[in-house]
């Protein structure tokens, strides 16, 4: 039998590859998104995983560039066909108080974070409405759901992806596609590796689990989003935190 096809923005990355083995456990062919400056290390990270067993498709591009993400999207479709599940987990941060940042920093976080969702979407959306079957999994994160100190950008652009998520939700809630958001805490990735010790260690302070999350703790509530199981759930917005910020 054809495997589907899953589509994950920023595969190549902490949390993005965990979700890429998730659904590969789960019998879905994965293509994996990365940037094109970064084709060398995406090879040796394909390489390395074949070891365990997977055979990951690979897909250069730059979520933020809607050209650039069209062009991903029809290749992606050319070469291994329809796309039945879009992760968008593509990410970056720039942190810094308002006062201190740079109109920069948030086009890169808005562009990257927000529009990138937006790009890639709008390019898949089409074929899953003509197939009347579809998933979409947007990974936000806990930041955008209660904000955080320094980061005006990022928090702005979260929120934004659950409203993303939720509007779309109705427009094709009859349409047999579902929309969710994914909002981690912190997780262990490069991404919080960059967070100053001392301030980690304060954040930690406030998990109710007083622990970091794994990127398999990510993967397995995407992997349930894009299961069987989870055919009557849409415009949901599903916490993986740790506890923190609940209430
Ligand atoms: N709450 C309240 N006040 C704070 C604060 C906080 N969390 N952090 C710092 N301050 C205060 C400081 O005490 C200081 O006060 P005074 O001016 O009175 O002395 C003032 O704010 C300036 O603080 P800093 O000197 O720290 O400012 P800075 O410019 O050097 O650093 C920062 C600012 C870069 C944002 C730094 O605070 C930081 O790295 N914070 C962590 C931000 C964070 O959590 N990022 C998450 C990245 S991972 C991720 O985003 C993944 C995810 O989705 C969870
Ligand atoms: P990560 O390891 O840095 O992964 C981010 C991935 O996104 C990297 O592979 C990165 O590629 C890729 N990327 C960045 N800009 C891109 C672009 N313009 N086009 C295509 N790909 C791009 O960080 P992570 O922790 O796994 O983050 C994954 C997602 O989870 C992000 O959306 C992040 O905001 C979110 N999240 C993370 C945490 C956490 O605590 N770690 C918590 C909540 C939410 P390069 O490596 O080549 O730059």
């Amino acid at each position: 039998m054809t495997k589907k096809i899953a589509l994950v923005t920023g595969g190549t990355g902490g949390i993005g590859t965990q979700i890429c083995r998730r659904l590969a456990d789960q019998g879905f062919q994965v293509v994996a998104n990365h940037l094109a400056a970064e084709s060398e290390a995406a090879a040796d990270w394909r390489e390395h995983l074949t070891a365990d067993g997977y055979e990951f498709g690979l897909a250069a591009g730059d979520v933020s560039d809607f050209d650039d993400a069209a062009r991903m999207v029809r290749e992606v479709e050319a070469n291994f066909g329809p796309i039945a599940v879009l992760v968008n987990c593509a990410g970056i941060t720039r942190d810094s108080t308002l006062r201190k940042m740079g109109h920069e920093d948030w086009q890169a976080v808005i562009n990257t974070n927000l529009n990138g969702v937006f790009n890639v979407t709008r390019q898949v959306a089409d074929g899953m409405l003509e197939r009347r079957a579809g998933r979409i999994i947007n990974i936000s994160s806990i930041n955008g759901q209660q904000g955080q100190f320094g980061q005006t950008n990022y928090s702005a652009a979260k929120a934004g992806v659950h409203g993303f998520t939720m509007a779309l939700a109705r427009e094709v809630a009859a349409k047999g596609i579902t929309v969710n958001t994914v909002s981690p805490g912190y997780i262990i990735t490069a991404m919080t590796k960059a967070i100053p010790e001392n301030i980690m260690d304060q954040i930690i302070s406030l998990i109710p689990m007083r622990r970091m999350g794994n990127p398999d703790d990510v993967a397995a509530a995407v992997g349930f989003l894009a299961g069987p199981d989870a055919d009557y759930i849409t415009g949901a917005d599903i916490s993986v935190n740790g506890g923190l910020g609940m209430g």
